[in-house]
């Protein structure tokens, strides 16, 4: 081959490497913007924490759900469903992670859990940025940390189980195949109700390991969810990638601490990471260092 065909080649390649490189860029961007409602973000405003989250992710952590009698709630799809008083959003929220720079972390809270280096985040940034506002106060979370080890005692992941009994059928519905018997399991729920929400710790088989982990839920009622404008969401389908707000504000930052106390009677581990994330905030001060 000629040396000017070798260059030519060599400079359709490099263009091809290179229009390569841009595509994988577009794509990279396209996808993240695609995936961005589907983050919690937690947004201190003036008085309060607006808490933005995605209304159709119907498999991450925040869930549509329809109300059912026995608490569980009922999956359902947001786009189909005129989203009103019988829906709420079952959120499956977090206090920390292993990333630093993971959306909604406070790097200032650092612990170390068996061996490993933890970050606070969500609940963790929410309280943080709660105190700052003035949304609650150093009293408030002493107050909490005090109640820990009372709660500790009797945690519920470590008290409760799921039981199984045999249940023979009723006459009226029929016999069972010969050789087969009915049993059934049943799962302790445990619910916090309050004018703002609920919070919901449910037992649950743990995944890759035996025994059960207790899961800590923020239920939000549709009623309750706010559009970008502040203004209560009126009741209809969801669009597509639609978000909506919660706010926490003085009046309802009970509820704000009673999911803290949902984490530490949840189980011994939660509640020293609480004891953790509450420590860390309290002592570093509210305006100082995080
Ligand atoms: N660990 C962190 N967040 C949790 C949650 N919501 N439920 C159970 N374990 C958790």
């Amino acid at each position: 081959m000629k040396p000017n065909t070798i260059s030519k080649l060599g400079h359709s390649a490099l263009r091809f490497v290179l229009a390569l490189g841009l595509a994988c860029i577009w794509l990279a961007r396209a996808t993240a913007a695609d995936t961005e409602y589907k983050l919690v973000r937690i947004e201190p405003a003036s008085q309060s924490i607006r808490v933005r989250l995605p209304l159709t992710d119907v498999s991450g952590k925040v869930r549509p759900k329809e109300r059912t009698p026995d608490g569980y709630g009922e999956p359902l799809a947001p786009t189909k469903t005129a989203l009103g008083p019988k829906h709420y959003l079952e959120w499956q929220i977090g206090y920390d992670t292993r990333e630093a720079d993971a959306p909604n972390v406070v790097k200032e809270i650092q612990f170390v859990r068996k061996g490993e280096t933890k970050f606070g985040a969500e609940l963790s940034k929410m309280l943080v940025d709660a105190l700052r506002l003035g949304v609650i106060s150093t009293n408030d979370l002493l107050r909490e940390r005090d109640r820990l080890a009372k709660l500790s005692e009797a945690t519920l992941e470590e008290r409760e189980g799921i039981t199984t009994e045999k249940t023979p059928l009723e006459l009226k519905s029929g016999t069972l195949p010969d050789g087969f018997t009915r049993w059934t399991q049943k799962v302790p729920q445990f619910l916090r109700e309050t004018e703002h929400g609920w919070i919901q710790i449910q037992l649950k088989p743990r995944q890759r390991a035996v025994g059960n982990q207790a899961m800590v839920y923020v239920c939000i009622p549709m009623t309750r969810v706010l559009t970008a404008d502040g203004k209560p969401r009126a009741p209809g389908p969801a669009r597509t990638k639609e978000t909506v707000f919660y706010e926490f504000t003085k009046a309802n930052a009970g509820f704000l601490l009673d999911i803290v106390r949902a984490f530490a009677i949840a189980s011994k581990q939660h509640n020293e990471d609480m004891g953790q994330i509450l420590g860390r905030i309290v002592d570093n001060g509210p305006a100082r260092k995080l």
